[in-house]
């Protein structure tokens, strides 16, 4: 409803848009420029998080309107009540909320966070990963890819919007592979040159299921579409090369390579990790844009001693 100003009111109970998960109702009161106000309804016992890892560094707010809830942080629990607030800026852990009864509150953001509770975010990412298991990777891998990246984005300053689209597009990366016919996909040897530009096809087909679900980041489409491009512009689809390639899709294809070559394939066994560790060096400043392959090896030996599965 508009009012003479040009103002819009929100009737009673009404939302931009309402998502149901698991325990919680959670619904977009108003969203401008990137700030979003979200009205979150825990049911008892139900939790809720937010973690320095998904790369928000924004402002983030929470104000209790109802019920109780408690805040663990670390190993330093608090309880909030109707009233309290808590401001959750420039988190270094991870806040874990559990609700004691039924509760309310209000979470305001800079960052564009409603989207994660989207449906279709919901769906794309289990497409996401049910793509990657029937091309022969492992059950986590899309998560692995997300939180290397993540690493990464961090260590290289990228800004929260940046890492939000990296957060969403480095786990979605191969998505595209679910408009590659299942005979090219899982064929149990070396694909033909013909199924192999099929295959190439799939950063391409990526970007457009992105686009057919009304996916609302472009530059989520772009990293997708970007992941198999290479530095020096020998990659596909498009051949782009050194800046034109975003920053974002050129740390998901450090990553994904790594992730590749340390996996068994149907027609080649895996690399260990000292030999894919040497491939990706090899590849610095040729395939690979250098400032991240130098991130990549500092935090190699940072995650489980040099493993990192
Ligand atoms: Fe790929
Ligand atoms: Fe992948």
């Amino acid at each position: 409803m508009l009012d003479n100003f040009g103002l819009r009111f929100l009737a009673a109970g009404q939302a931009l848009e309402v998502v149901s998960t698991d325990g919680m109702d959670v619904a977009l009161l108003s969203s401008y420029d990137g700030t979003e106000i979200i009205h979150h309804r825990l049911r008892a016992e139900s939790s809720w998080a937010i973690g320095p890892s998904e790369g928000w560094t924004g402002s983030e707010f929470i104000f209790l309107l109802a019920g109780e809830m408690s805040v663990k942080v670390k190993d330093n629990i608090r309880i909030l009540k109707a009233g309290d607030s808590l401001n959750a800026s420039l988190l270094t852990h991870d806040c874990f909320f559990q609700a004691n009864e039924e509760t309310e509150f209000l979470y305001v953001t800079s960052q564009p966070v409603f989207y994660h509770y989207s449906n279709v975010l919901q769906g794309m990412r289990e497409l996401a990963i049910q793509v990657e298991e029937k091309d022969g990777y492992t059950a986590d891998h899309c998560k692995r890819i997300l939180q290397l990246s993540m690493t990464i984005g961090e260590r290289m300053k990228l800004n929260s919007t940046e890492l939000y689209q990296l957060n969403l597009g480095s786990f979605l990366h191969d998505i595209g592979k679910v408009k590659v016919p299942e005979n090219v996909l899982n064929k149990p040897g070396k694909l033909t040159s013909e199924e192999w530009e099929v295959m190439k096809m799939h950063p391409t087909y990526g970007k457009e299921v992105l686009e057919e679900a009304n996916f609302p980041f472009l530059e989520v489409a772009a990293i997708v579409e970007q992941h198999h491009e290479r530095f020096n512009g020998t990659g596909y689809p498009k051949g782009l090369q050194g800046e034109e390639i975003s920053v974002a899709a050129a740390i998901v294809s450090v990553v994904d390579s790594f992730d590749a070559m340390t996996t068994d394939r149907v027609y080649r066994k895996a690399l260990t990790h000292e030999e894919a560790t040497a491939e990706i060096l090899k590849g610095r400043g040729t395939l690979y844009h250098p400032e991240v392959v130098d991130h990549f090896i500092a935090i190699l030996s940072d995650v489980k001693g040099g493993e990192i599965r």
